[in-house]
């Protein structure tokens, strides 16, 4: 990718879950190229050979290892969360399993309650040095509406949406700015897995949505991105 401002994001210190692929692994690597210093954490470690990025294990559904990984964030001050590990298992509702919903609701749903819990503390310390902090949720498109066979994945991303207006709400009192940004299919593993989905020619590449995602960061102070919704132009109109 070319035009990328190295300096947008200078002095910026950025967490990024769910980086070992797909989307998670392109935000990681175009906020590093625009001068960000970044941490990158999934469960099979990340790779980025020959840049900066710190990557390490991460397991957004055990807290031990959130915690872990906030701590080293902290360490390094930290001033940006991007919540972005999600998985997803499509199937009609009477094929519904325990299995798979507590699956996707403990990465989905707890994996991004524990990583925003975690975070918030060194948020508040920020604050009381007069220092602003910033929230990323990539949810989906389907954050605000349904679809058939969807049923588990969409109800997880309703409930991550309710957890990031929620953490607008508190965060407000102390400097934080939170943005949902709300991709529709995009080119990656996890969309390889949906039965039915159509052509991925066209689809959005994993860099329009980092891209979504830097728009946000790099707004200046007095702006706030609530929410970013992005679809490829070849997927029919939703709201
Ligand atoms: N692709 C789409 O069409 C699409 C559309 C809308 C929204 N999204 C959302 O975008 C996000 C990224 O999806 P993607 O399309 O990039 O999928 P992907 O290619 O399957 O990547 C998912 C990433 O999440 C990580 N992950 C999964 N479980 C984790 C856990 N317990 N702890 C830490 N990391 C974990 C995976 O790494 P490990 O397996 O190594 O942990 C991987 O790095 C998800 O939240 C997804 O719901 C995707």
């Amino acid at each position: 990718m070319t035009g990328v401002d190295s300096r947008l994001l200078a002095e910026r210190v950025i967490a990024v879950t769910g980086a070992s692929r797909g989307i998670g692994w392109a935000i990681a690597e175009l906020l590093h190229r625009s001068g960000a210093r970044v941490f990158a954490g999934a469960r099979q470690r990340p790779e980025f050979p020959g840049t900066g990025i710190t990557a390490t294990v991460l397991d957004v559904a055990s807290e031990s290892s959130v915690q872990a990984f906030a701590e080293m964030a902290a360490g390094a001050g930290v001033d940006t969360l991007v919540n972005n590990a999600g998985i997803g298992v499509f199937a009609p509702l009477e094929q519904a399993t325990v299995e798979d919903f507590r699956r996707i609701f403990d990465t989905n749903v707890l994996g991004t309650l524990l990583a925003t819990k975690w975070f918030i503390p060194e948020f508040k310390r920020r604050h009381q040095r007069g220092l602003p902090s910033h929230l990323v949720n990539v949810t989906s498109d389907v954050s605000a509406r349904t679809f058939a066979g969807g049923a588990i994945y969409a109800a997880s991303k309703h409930a991550q949406r309710a957890l990031t207006q929620t953490a607008a709400r508190e965060g407000e009192r102390y400097g934080l700015r939170v943005t949902e940004v709300r991709p529709g299919m995009t080119d990656t593993h996890f969309n390889a897995r949906i039965p039915g989905s159509p052509q991925r020619a066209g689809h959005l590449q994993p860099q329009d949505v980092a891209r979504a995602v830097l728009h946000a960061l790099a707004a200046p102070p007095h702006v706030r991105v609530d929410e970013i919704v992005v679809h490829p132009a070849v997927q029919a109109v939703e709201y």
